[in-house]
């Protein structure tokens, strides 16, 4: 078993300081064998919150695969984002653009599916390029067991391509990365929890996972939180915790079939 803990929009910056301890604290009592961390550290791209960012990454236990989200970039500064857009992310994250993870049962790879400009007006979406969805699944063909994706934006949503979920290229890349052998695809960027399957060619189900948002109180309708997720071959198991006062507590479990049964009438 390989236990994924799955966190998401931390925002340092505009964070609640005692959600930050108590996701430390049930971090150690957890012990994921790594953590999938889908962009969002900052809130507005500034040095000291890359720190923050950095010394907590630190604090968990185990390593971190980090995808950056439109909120890593220097947000009021458009000459930066459009010149050097990860430069602070990569100096305080440690270069971990594309950085990887194997473990005995499992494997995880970061996408960057976020932009410091682009050529639309709303720049904070998302955009799944199709050679870096490629590559993502390239470089997890060596796992033997589930493959992971850590990506900020979803490439499908609960609603369809709608919103903040207009990823570009989104269902394309999900698609991709389904027939590509990728099980489980961990986002974030919605502040919303959810878990949608895609039914596979060779006859698995790959899911394609939400996590709410870790650290801020500022939420969009749901509480603070994040995902625990159990893989094993055949399935995973999804505990979502959430915040309830200055403690995070088990708020619900769902399983997710990788063998295609949930999604087959
Ligand atoms: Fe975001």
């Amino acid at each position: 078993m390989t236990r994924i803990l799955h966190i998401s929009d931390l925002h340092f910056g505009a964070e609640d300081p005692a959600l930050t301890d108590a996701l430390l604290e049930t971090a150690a009592r957890l012990k994921p064998d790594v953590t999938a961390a889908a962009g969002d550290f900052t809130q507005y791209g500034r040095r000291r919150e890359f720190a923050a960012a950095a010394a907590f990454f630190d604090a968990l236990p185990g390593p971190v695969v980090a995808a950056p989200g439109n909120h890593d970039t220097p947000y009021l500064d458009v000459f930066a984002r459009a010149v050097r857009p990860w430069r602070r992310f990569e100096a305080a994250l440690g270069g971990a653009m594309t950085p990887g993870w194997r473990g005995s049962g499992a494997g995880v790879e970061a996408l960057h599916t976020a932009r410091g400009l682009q050529a639309r007006l709303d720049w904070s979406l998302g955009r799944a390029r199709t050679s870096h969805v490629r590559d993502a699944a390239r470089r997890l063909s060596d796992v033997d067991g589930v493959r992971v994706v850590a990506c900020h934006h979803p490439l499908i949503a609960p609603g369809g391509s709608r919103g903040r979920a207009r990823t570009a290229g989104g269902e394309r890349g999900a698609a991709l990365l389904a027939e590509g052998g990728v099980d489980l695809v961990l986002t974030g960027h919605l502040h919303q929890v959810f878990a949608l399957p895609l039914e596979r060619a060779d006859g698995r189900t790959s899911w394609f996972v939400g996590a709410g948002t870790a650290l801020s109180r500022r939420v969009r309708g749901e509480p603070a939180g994040f995902n625990v997720i159990d893989v094993e071959d055949e399935a995973a198991v999804m505990r979502v915790y959430e915040a309830r006062g200055a403690r995070f507590e088990p708020a619900g479990e769902r399983t997710l079939s990788f063998r295609g049964e949930e999604t087959r009438p």
